[in-house]
């Protein structure tokens, strides 16, 4: 028997690597989209279009209960990936209503469709290093306090809670992974990695002369997101339900990123890049890197990439796809 997955987010860079490695695991893939992402596929679907055929979609909203209990009466699902969020930082700092709405509700929702309908199945929550903010330790694990410093931590703070707590009132086999910023060729171009890459192939091809950014001397621990989905799925497979940090251990400042990336195009990042108040938040988290043991000695996870194939793989990706639009772009 194929074991069903429901993945929320499926169309967000995690879904797209998460349900390309459940099709491998040979897993059955259903996913939760919104109703306009099917009214405007060529837009809403470019992660997944490839796998468009391979997977069922369902149409509903993170904001309305029937939609989600819909959902889930559908199908006998043995594993649901709870991703979907509004998950850019500094957009929660302009907007912290409707991200409260949509991450907290949102993972409510979901957790009491599945109470109601299906205890079974195994679910996952997609929290964040973010919750740990403000760090009151160094490196940061499951055991250390949370601090968030945005909406968008206290939301995830909030949904971390809501799991753990669906686990032990309801014993449903709920978890959270306490992942660190992952990243890869589909991450979203708001986030600073991909704003840097994207930037790097524009100005290598002459399309643009400057890159503005906040914060140069903000700190991540920066792992590829094909890696990390892999540790959500072992997450699911355990015999006891317990929630892990996944981190690579390395942190590294915006400016190394920006040097490494412009490096890898034959430039110097002192020569394009600006600062721009625009891009500094109310309120930053200076310094993240997590100490992952406990993923790796339960779960048996690692990485297989490291900081510099990460970025290399972006920045070629980037260019690949700056060459091939501007090629095009000259054939018209
Ligand atoms: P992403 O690329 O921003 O994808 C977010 C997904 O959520 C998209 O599929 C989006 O759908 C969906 N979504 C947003 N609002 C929704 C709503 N109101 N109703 C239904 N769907 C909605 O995020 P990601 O990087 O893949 O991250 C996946 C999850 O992991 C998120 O919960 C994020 O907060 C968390 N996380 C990410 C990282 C990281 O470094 N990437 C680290 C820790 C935790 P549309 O395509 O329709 O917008
Ligand atoms: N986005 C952005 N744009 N960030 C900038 C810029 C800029 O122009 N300049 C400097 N930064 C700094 C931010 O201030 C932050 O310290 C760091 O770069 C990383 O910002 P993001 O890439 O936007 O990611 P994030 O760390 O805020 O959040 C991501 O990682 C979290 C896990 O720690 C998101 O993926 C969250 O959803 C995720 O939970």
């Amino acid at each position: 028997m194929k074991k069903k997955a429901l993945i929320t987010g499926i169309t967000g860079q995690d879904g797209s690597y998460l349900t390309e490695h459940l099709l491998e695991l040979g897993y059955e893939v259903h996913g939760l989209v919104r109703r306009v992402a099917l009214e405007d596929p060529h837009r809403r679907f470019t992660r997944i279009g490839h796998l468009l055929d391979k997977v069922t979609l369902h149409p509903a909203s993170l904001e309305s209960y029937p939609s989600i209990f819909h959902v889930v009466s559908q199908h006998e699902f043995n594993e649901c990936y709870h991703l979907a969020a509004q998950s850019f930082v500094a957009e929660s700092f302009r907007d912290g209503f409707s991200t409260m709405n949509t991450n907290i509700n949102g993972t409510h929702y979901m957790l009491a469709a599945l109470r109601e309908l299906q205890p079974k199945c195994r679910f996952y929550f997609a929290g964040s290093s973010e919750m740990f903010g403000k760090v009151r330790e160094t490196p940061q694990k499951e055991t250390t306090p949370f601090h968030p410093r945005s909406p968008y931590g206290i939301s995830k703070v909030a949904g971390f809670d809501l799991t753990r707590n669906y686990r032990e009132a309801y014993d449903m086999f709920c978890v959270s992974g306490i992942l660190f910023n992952h990243e890869g060729p589909r991450r979203g171009f708001e986030f600073v990695t991909r704003k840097i890459t994207s930037a790097v192939a524009r100005i290598k091809l002459g399309l643009a002369n400057e890159l503005r950014l906040g914060n140069l001397e903000a700190k991540r621990d920066w792992g590829h997101a094909q890696d990390y989905v892999r540790a959500m799925h072992l997450m699911l497979q355990q015999e006891t339900a317990n929630d892990y940090v996944v981190a690579t251990g390395e942190t590294h400042t915006v400016r190394e990123f920006c040097e490494l990336a412009f490096g890898e195009a034959g430039l110097d990042y002192n020569q394009f890049v600006r600062i721009d108040d625009r891009y500094l938040r109310p309120a930053e988290v200076d310094l993240l890197v997590g100490d992952s043991s406990k993923a790796r000695r339960e779960l048996g996870w690692q990485p297989k990439y490291n900081f510099p194939q990460l970025v290399r793989e972006m920045v070629q990706s980037d260019l690949a796809a700056q060459r091939q639009q501007s090629s095009a772009s000259s054939n018209r």
